[in-house]
């Protein structure tokens, strides 16, 4: 049998960018926590749906903060201004500082807000559909990545905010630039010089907005995150505020690049009612593959033992297959996630065993902006069928190169 760190070198190959689900199967075959070590930059990859959820849940197991740089020799890093903006947000943060940032965001970030949204999202939804009709018409094929897929979710986190509309296209490619940094393969000094320096025109741009909403609060995030009684710096704002449009924007993309996909690919599919197509898009393409996580100390997990201050490799995507906690894992079925549609077969409501996917995280670190992402992808695909029911792929779609997110670089589509 290969080794577990085999196994993981064939994940991060061109094969595992394609299909990295056999090689989920084949490390699940060493157990749901496997230790790798050597040369590998993980001491173990955790694959199994309740190892993923324990660990992502122990208070004792933190994501990668200031600390675990310095212990990997990082502090030459430290005073990067991709590394320092990032660790000094909620999402590479533990205990009070994460606390501190996290209630503020909830406070003002609320399921009420989303759904106030709702109306927003579908005005742009329907904007970019006749952009889609226009280039359908001159071209006889559209992008659906580039024309859609990439526009919606930043369009929507930008009225969030308060972001006017027209500093959008100064601000995606800056985004992008950090994401690029994100991927767990792509560090060279190139990336990193790219990434610093959007990092910090993108500070001065949100230093600059929440100086003005401080002046003039209007209806978004950002007015309601200065006025809010909390002892969260500028400095920090700022950076949780560059993490959250960066989280919102590089991972919805994938939700509805591969939810389309499906579509596109399996014309039934398209009767399922919405909201649990989009869950289960959500579990059998997680859009975030992996998190990574460690430990101070030596820690066990499923009986295995790991050691301190060495990365752990979660594997969402992994977890979301593992045939303990899905029935039939390697199925697309909507149903499991809708036991009492009426499209649902007696048999296929047996198969679902009631596990929800990890694909938003779970524990302290939960995504903050779930409950936005699936009401985007459940208000798109619905007005997206409806205006292009022919709608098909022109050629086949290409795969989006960074390992971590799952989906689409470009789907030509025509009807
Ligand atoms: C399909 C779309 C999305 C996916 C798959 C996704 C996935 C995730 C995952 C897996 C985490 C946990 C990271 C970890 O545990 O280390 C996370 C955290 C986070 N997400 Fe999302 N996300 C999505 C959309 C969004 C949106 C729309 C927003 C904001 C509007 C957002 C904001 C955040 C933030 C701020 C965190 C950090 C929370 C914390 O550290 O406490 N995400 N997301």
């Amino acid at each position: 049998m290969t080794t577990a760190a085999q196994v993981l070198q064939g994940l991060f190959s061109a094969e595992g960018l394609e299909d990295p689900y056999r090689y989920y199967t084949e490390l699940r075959r060493h157990g749901p926590v496997s230790l790798i070590g050597g040369t590998s930059p993980y001491a173990a990859v955790v694959t199994g749906y309740d190892a993923v959820n324990q660990v992502l849940r122990d208070p004792r197991i933190r994501v990668t903060d200031d600390a675990f740089s310095d212990s990997h020799g990082g502090s030459a890093w430290r005073g990067h201004p991709v590394l320092a903006a990032l660790n000094n947000s909620m999402m590479y943060s533990n205990g009070d500082q994460h606390t501190r940032a996290r209630k503020l965001f909830q406070q003002v970030f609320t399921p009420r807000r989303v759904q106030e949204l709702e109306p927003a999202m579908t005005g742009q939804i329907e904007a970019l559909m006749d952009g889609l009709a226009a280039r359908l018409a001159t071209d006889g094929e559209v992008d659906f990545m580039a024309e859609f897929a990439y526009l919606l979710p930043s369009s929507v986190v930008a009225a969030l905010l308060g972001i006017p509309a027209e500093d959008l296209e100064w601000f995606r490619p800056r985004v992008q630039r950090i994401n690029e940094f994100l991927d767990v393969t792509g560090k060279t000094a190139e990336v990193l010089a790219r990434a610093g320096e959007a990092t910090v025109e993108l500070s001065e741009y949100y230093h600059r907005l929440i100086a003005v909403r401080r002046a003039e609060p209007a209806d978004d995030l950002i007015s309601r995150l200065v006025a809010a009684d909390h002892e969260v710096s500028d400095e920090e704002l700022v950076c949780n505020l560059l993490v959250l449009f960066n989280a919102s924007f590089v991972t919805t993309i994938h939700l509805l690049g591969n939810g389309m996909s499906l579509l596109l690919d399996r014309p039934e599919l398209r009767s399922c009612p919405a909201e649990p197509f989009v869950e289960e898009v959500l579990r059998y393409e997680a859009p975030v593959q992996f998190v990574a996580r460690y430990a101070d100390d030596v820690i066990e997990v499923a009986g295995v033992t790991v050691p301190p201050k060495e990365v752990l490799l979660i594997v969402l995507g992994a977890a979301n297959r593992d045939p303990a906690s899905f029935a039939d894992p390697e199925r697309f079925d909507p149903c499991r996630f809708a036991p009492d549609s009426r499209t649902c077969t007696a048999e296929r409501r047996a198969a679902s065993v009631g596990a929800r996917p990890l694909s938003f995280g779970a524990g302290p670190h939960y995504c903050l902006g779930a409950s936005l992402a699936r009401a985007e992808a459940r208000l798109a695909f619905p007005l997206l069928l409806q205006r292009f029911p022919g709608l098909r792929k022109a050629r086949p779609a290409v795969r989006y190169p960074q390992q971590f997110l799952r989906g689409y670089e470009s789907m030509p589509v025509e009807v």
